[in-house]
């Protein structure tokens, strides 16, 4: 089977890493880890988008070359995915050389086979902003505003990709796609917008407007701009054209594309992804067959005009994974969004997620289930023989959480499998309130049955610690290390059933897993 290609969409290193772009990472990773553990090998690629005339103007401004400045933004971009846990296999940066010579021979490609013309333009240039102005930017009165400083009518030559000839041919392809884009909702929102006769691709800027990108190579009189640069990383990191240009380290390429999942936010499907990535790759010769999945999230916003100026530094990703943890944060990013929706960050919620839930839910009940195991049988688990319908009813709904959890997570709706896992972590819950092992371990009497509560509890925690896995890895981990059971390499949701752990097993130490803030630090 083909490998689970996940590519994200490539962060751009003009300023920090915000909460979207750690939503976006977290979220791929959560995926990622989620197919692996549902067996499938998977390939997961992430990175950055290093050029353009933003980081140019940044540089300039540091007193940096392009590439010094690039370089130290870049790392704080790969420490914040290090400390949340992203693993990737593959990291797309764009100044990358391998990834400069597959751009240019996508378009020398596209050029020899007529998709490119030069042709000149005049228009309204705002010197300050250093962009061409449409009529989008006019004011009521039909004037640019003030922010665009001096405006002239200035003449430039480009080169243009023939977009306009593939667009019947993408109507046709999304109509006969459902699954093209998720949510489906938004394949319609693309079909809308493809009504309004798109113009071809302006892909080039004069090397004396922009330096800082990858030079044409039938041209040198320009650069390339913007999204065929961008856009290209998630094939030339994946071995397109790799032997062509000489490029080493890079995965196969037929054995990857295409990608099962491009994950993107909701700005960047109209009209980069929807449009002119596919009829890029339409255009090189890609079939129906080998376009790529995407994946549309929706967007954090910050709750309230007030609020947004005092949390200021606190919706630092990096910042609020000091504060919650890393695998808090993650956690509180899973569940507070139904991935292709809006959500709202508030402080409220992150404090309620990891306190409640985490602290409150989970944590509390793997502490207060190990250390009863711990003083009343030394940490050591005797299923033995008793059994009685609230044992049976615990052990239904752990079995009724992985189906439900499976098919949750394999759609996108990672909120629901959080919930799916979190009815055993209830019930649980509830099943030490009503069993009271503390009350059965003064009777002699019930020692079976205060053995079979507390192996019950302990292997249903085991299940929940899989299956949260993908979502906190680095507290599901420490949470087995407690329990005394390590996930075996080669473990696959199909391996999870009752009885893992056997008889005589040996509980591990307990420690709080999610220690509680007593105020929002
Ligand atoms: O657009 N909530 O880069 P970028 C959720 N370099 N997601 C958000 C968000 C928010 N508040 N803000 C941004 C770019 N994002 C290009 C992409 S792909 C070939 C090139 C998401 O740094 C955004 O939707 O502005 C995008 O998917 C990603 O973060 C990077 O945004
Ligand atoms: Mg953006």
């Amino acid at each position: 089977m083909k490998p689970y290609f996940i590519t994200t969409a490539i962060d751009y290193t003009n300023g920090r890493p915000h909460i979207g772009h750690a939503y976006e990472k977290v979220l791929a990773d959560v995926m990622a880890r989620f197919q692996r553990l549902n067996g499938r090998e998977v390939y997961f690629l992430t990175g950055v988008d290093q050029h353009g005339q933003k980081v140019q103007k940044s540089a300039e401004k540091e007193g940096l070359t392009p590439q010094q400045f690039v370089e130290g933004v870049t790392g704080h971009f790969t420490a914040l995915w290090e400390k949340l846990g992203v693993r990737y296999d593959g990291w797309a940066a764009t100044v990358d050389e391998r990834h400069k010579r597959v751009v240019q021979a996508i378009l020398q490609k596209l050029h020899d086979a007529g998709q490119l013309y030069k042709k000149s333009h005049t228009g309204f240039y705002s010197v300050r902003q250093e962009q061409f102005l449409t009529d989008k930017e006019r004011g009521p009165d039909g004037s640019f505003g003030e922010e665009w400083g001096e405006v002239v009518e200035l003449r430039e030559e480009n080169w243009y990709f023939k977009l306009s000839e593939h667009v019947e041919w993408l109507k046709g392809f999304i109509r006969s796609h459902p699954d093209f884009i998720f949510p489906a909702n938004r394949a319609k929102d693309v079909l809308n917008a493809l009504e309004g006769e798109p113009q071809d691709l302006c892909i080039s800027r004069p090397v004396e407007r922009l330096s800082w990108g990858i030079p044409l190579p039938f041209d040198e009189k320009f650069v390339n701009y913007v999204w065929f640069d961008a856009l290209t990383n998630y094939i030339s990191f994946a071995g397109y054209l790799a032997e062509e240009c000489g490029n080493e380290g890079l995965p196969d390429f037929s054995k990857l594309w295409p990608a099962e999942a491009q994950v993107i936010g909701k700005d960047i499907l109209f009209p980069p992804h929807a449009l002119y990535w596919t009829t890029m790759l339409r255009a090189l010769g890609f079939t129906d067959g080998q376009m790529p999945r995407l994946i549309v999230h929706g967007w954090w916003n910050i709750k309230g005009a007030k609020m947004s100026k005092s949390l200021g530094n606190v919706i630092d990703p990096d910042h609020l994974a000091g504060v919650f943890t890393p695998d808090g944060l993650r956690y509180y990013l899973m569940r507070d969004i139904a991935t292709g929706q809006d959500a709202d960050f508030s402080e409220e919620r992150i404090i309620m997620s990891y306190n409640k839930e985490l602290a409150g839910g989970l944590g509390n009940l793997l502490n207060r289930s190990l250390n009863m195991a711990h003083k009343y049988r030394a940490g050591k688990l005797a299923p033995g023989g008793y059994d009685d319908a609230e044992n049976q009813a615990l052990r239904q709904t752990v079995a009724g959480a992985l189906p439900a959890y499976s098919s949750a997570m394999d759609g996108w709706a990672i909120h629901d499998g959080i919930a799916a896992a979190w009815k055993i972590v209830t019930h649980a819950n509830a099943y030490v309130d009503s069993t009271k092992p503390f009350s059965l371990a003064k009777d002699p009497a019930q020692a079976a049955r205060l053995d079979s509560v507390l192996y019950h509890l302990a292997e249903a925690l085991t299940h929940v610690s899989v299956l949260l896995d993908p979502v906190m890895p680095a507290a599901m981990q420490a949470a087995r290390a407690q329990i005394g059971w390590a996930m075996p390499q080669s473990f696959e949701l199909g391996d999870l059933k009752w009885g893992l752990l056997q008889e005589g097993h040996q509980l591990g130490t307990p420690a709080p897993l999610f220690p509680r803030l007593e105020t929002a630090q």
